[in-house]
């Protein structure tokens, strides 16, 4: 019995009680890993404990949700106070207001913005704009840019790429047009041979391995979007307010029409998503100018902008503007885990890391994926899967299973960094060849 199975006897239970309701005993089957999860106890900084009592270094951190790491105590007193006047009411209040006026100052390109309840349903509504801005139907999406599960964006995620995901129908994605990433050249022979409405890309793929977009690539797809008059949508579900204070946008300096958001936007703590842009494409969404439904582009929902998580969010977020230092601290600790573990499987010939900023993904790859498919398809899985339960016995939490990666938070430390280079050094010594 291995280390980590000795000491988890109560997770193990639960996760055979857990399969009895949960199908795969999971609530999101990325959260599964061999031999069983852990069930978490209790979160602070960038520990997380276990319902055994053992204490695990978190790089999965809320899925990339916790730039501050867990419980960051301004946005804890802030919710404890919210949570006794106001929870979710579903009317109009301040904190709505306050969280929109904070989040055009530090991105401004989102003059207008709407809030909605995860990352998933903001790309939803963002294609849905983009849409019916342009009057046209055709989405571009890139190879293994994950955007969430709505069905027009659920498609080539991970290979076998022209293979539809289970449940989904050829009219679903019939408009959908996926091109490889970080090609720009494929989407020059494609931008005028159909009726484009937007383009959506992720300015740094993250499930698909952390690989970020060449700048030059980014760039063309502004340029390609004018030239034929679509729209630009940046998904920074991921990158949004933690690549900087301005998202990947600031960094690459490359404006798109429309922002999707999620994770840090809600405080790090709350369902969360929002789309946001420019206010001649965002006031298709008025109300007061467009009162006919057949006009205006629907969006809403129960939960949407609620008090709790907007207070959460704003709380964050005026930290993480007033505290701008934490970026540079945030992208030193990513360069040493980067630099340190890519030296060492280079050395190895085992892979490469990619990534940039808190970032960081491992491929056991034969060469260093500059894009998705390469990084999916010449992975090797086991060293993959191995690698991360090595960390796991080392009471290291990465994501996932197959596909390390590590998200990096303002309360890690560089004696973090350390250690997770000393146990990938120690992987690396005894991988079989
Ligand atoms: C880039 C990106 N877009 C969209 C989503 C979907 O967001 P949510 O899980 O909140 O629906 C994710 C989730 O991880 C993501 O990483």
């Amino acid at each position: 019995m291995s280390r980590y199975e000795s000491s988890t006897p109560r997770s193990r239970e639960l996760f055979h009680i857990a399969q009895r309701y949960l199908p795969g005993g999971v609530s999101y089957s990325i959260r599964y890993f061999e031999p069983y999860p852990f069930y978490v106890s209790r979160a602070a900084g960038q520990k997380l404990w276990d319902v055994d009592g053992n204490v695990y270094t978190d790089y999965w951190i809320g899925h990339g949700a916790k730039i501050m790491g867990h419980a960051y105590p301004p946005v804890i007193e802030a919710i404890r106070k919210q949570i006794e006047i106001g929870i979710h009411v579903g009317l109009p209040h301040e904190w709505e207001i306050k969280l929109a006026e904070q989040i055009q100052r530090m991105v401004p390109s989102v003059e207008k913005i709407r809030f909605t309840n995860s990352g998933t349903e903001a790309n939803m509504y963002a294609v849905r704009l983009a849409r019916a801005y342009t009057k046209r139907s055709s989405i571009i999406k890139f190879e293994g840019n994950w955007h969430g599960g709505y069905d027009a964006l659920h498609i080539a995620v991970s290979p076998p790429y022209e293979k539809l995901y289970a449940g989904l129908t050829n009219g679903a994605v019939k408009d959908t047009v996926v091109l490889p990433y970080n090609n720009l050249e494929a989407v020059e022979k494609t931008v005028d041979k159909i009726e484009l409405a937007g383009i959506i890309v992720e300015p740094v793929a993250g499930a698909g391995g952390m690989i970020p977009a060449e700048k030059e690539f980014l760039k063309g797809l502004r340029e390609l979007c004018d030239k034929v008059g679509a729209l630009l949508i940046f998904d920074e579900v991921i990158t949004g307010f933690r690549l900087s204070s301005g998202g990947a946008q600031k960094i690459y300096s490359v404006t798109p029409d429309i922002t999707t958001f999620g994770k840090i936007v809600g405080g790090g703590e709350f369902a969360v998503g929002a789309f946001g842009g420019r206010d001649e494409v965002m006031e298709l969404l008025d109300q007061l100018k467009y009162r006919n439904y057949h006009e205006r582009v629907f969006q809403g929902g129960t939960f949407s902008a609620n008090m709790l998580m907007t207070s959460a969010g704003y709380t964050l977020l005026s930290e993480l503007e007033r505290r701008n230092e934490i970026y540079s601290y945030l992208d030193l600790l990513g360069e040493k885990l980067r630099r340190n573990i890519g030296e060492i499987l280079e050395k190895h010939g085992l892979g490469y890391t990619t990534g940039i900023g808190s970032l960081v993904g491992v491929h056991f790859t034969p060469i260093k994926p500059k894009d998705v498919k390469t990084a999916q398809t010449m992975k090797d899985r086991e060293r993959s899967r191995k690698y991360f339960r090595h960390l796991l016995e080392n009471n290291i939490i990465a994501l996932t299973n197959e596909n390390p990666q590590f998200f990096i938070s303002a309360a890690h430390t560089h004696e973090d960094m350390d250690r997770v280079i000393q146990v990938t050094e120690e992987y690396a010594k005894n991988v079989k060849k």
